[in-house]
């Protein structure tokens, strides 16, 4: 079993992602840490026990809130393709079982990382903000920590908040920045390669009758009404849910060790994440980055775990 820590801004996709790791046995969940991205902390906290009450593990999994808000920039949220919970409305009458833990994000991810040396590996699918929270407070993080793999940018040059920047590397640039030179083993998943991998109507009909129907259906159509699309499909693209694929089975992408550095300077291109495909910029490489997806590979997995 592979230890790991999913950071989230739970939104629909991160609780698809948080539900594909909970049924997943190569997973050992060490914890789960939230976010301001999407949603608030506050309700990105609330919308994460929410997912893990659905699953039958708040007791098991503890969640750990961590930074309220970005770097440097003003708190942006997605409540667009979202809604106002996060969750499309899905599970507004829960009530709660669990709380969150008192101890910050940060330094639960430390202590993890610590006590197992090499074996966690990091999954956010969210702001990297809480990352150099982490960075500022232990030099020695990266000599530690088995990998991050993280959902955002795109190695393609794509974005769903402006033309070139996607949400999470948007939301703040300047910690995508620090992530990106820490040197930490890096595996990106990025917004060209989710936007392959998507859910559509017909793949939310295969689940009717299995325990998740009513969660996946009401937030699935909410997500495919924010049509992200030029042409209208009735599809969500899974682009956290990939980021926990990738743990799971890193052959599910094809990747490529490249550098790839963030724009936090431009009013027209901040959070684009430049990738040096070409080897024009004369850089170290920095990260492995998703270039491709098996995705009726993936798509299949999801489906067969979420019934
Ligand atoms: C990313 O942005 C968020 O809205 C999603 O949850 C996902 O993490 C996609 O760009
Ligand atoms: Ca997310």
């Amino acid at each position: 079993m592979q230890k790991v820590i999913l950071d989230v801004d739970t939104g629909i996709d991160d609780a698809l992602a948080i539900m594909l790791a909970t049924e997943s046995e190569e997973l050992d969940i060490l914890g789960i840490t939230t976010v301001s991205g999407n949603v608030s902390l506050e309700q990105a906290t609330r919308n994460t026990l929410k997912v893990l009450q659905m699953v039958g593990k708040e007791k098991e999994i503890n969640v750990y809130p961590g930074a309220f808000e970005p770097l440097l920039r003003k708190k942006f949220h997605e409540h667009r393709v979202h809604g106002n919970d996060g969750l499309g409305g899905a599970l507004t009458d829960m009530e709660l079982r669990a709380k969150p833990s008192s101890k910050h994000a940060a330094h639960f991810i430390i202590d993890q990382v610590h006590r197992y040396p090499n074996e966690v590996t990091l999954i956010m699918t969210a702001p990297l903000t809480n990352l150099v929270h982490v960075l500022k407070l232990d030099p020695t993080f990266a000599r530690d920590v088995k990998r991050v793999i993280f959902m955002g940018g795109a190695a393609k040059t794509q974005g769903n908040v402006t033309p070139v920047a996607e949400f999470n590397i948007y939301a703040d640039p300047e910690a995508a920045k620090i992530v990106f030179h820490s040197g930490i083993p890096l595996t990106m998943v990025g917004l060209d390669v989710t936007m392959k991998t998507l859910l559509h109507d017909y793949h939310v009909d295969e689940l009717k009758g299995s325990r998740y129907y009513d969660f996946i259906h009401k937030s699935a159509q909410y997500y495919m009404n924010f049509r992200q699309f030029d042409e209208v499909i009735t599809a969500c693209p899974m682009h956290d849910p990939l980021a926990v694929g990738v743990a799971i089975d890193p052959t599910m992408i094809q990747t490529e060790s490249l550098y790839v550095d963030v724009e936090t300077e431009s009013s027209l291109c901040d959070g684009q994440t430049v990738c040096d495909l070409r080897f024009q910029l004369n850089q170290q490489e920095n990260m492995d980055v998703a270039l491709d997806v098996d995705s009726d590979r993936f798509i299949s997995m999801l489906l067969h775990r979420l019934k």
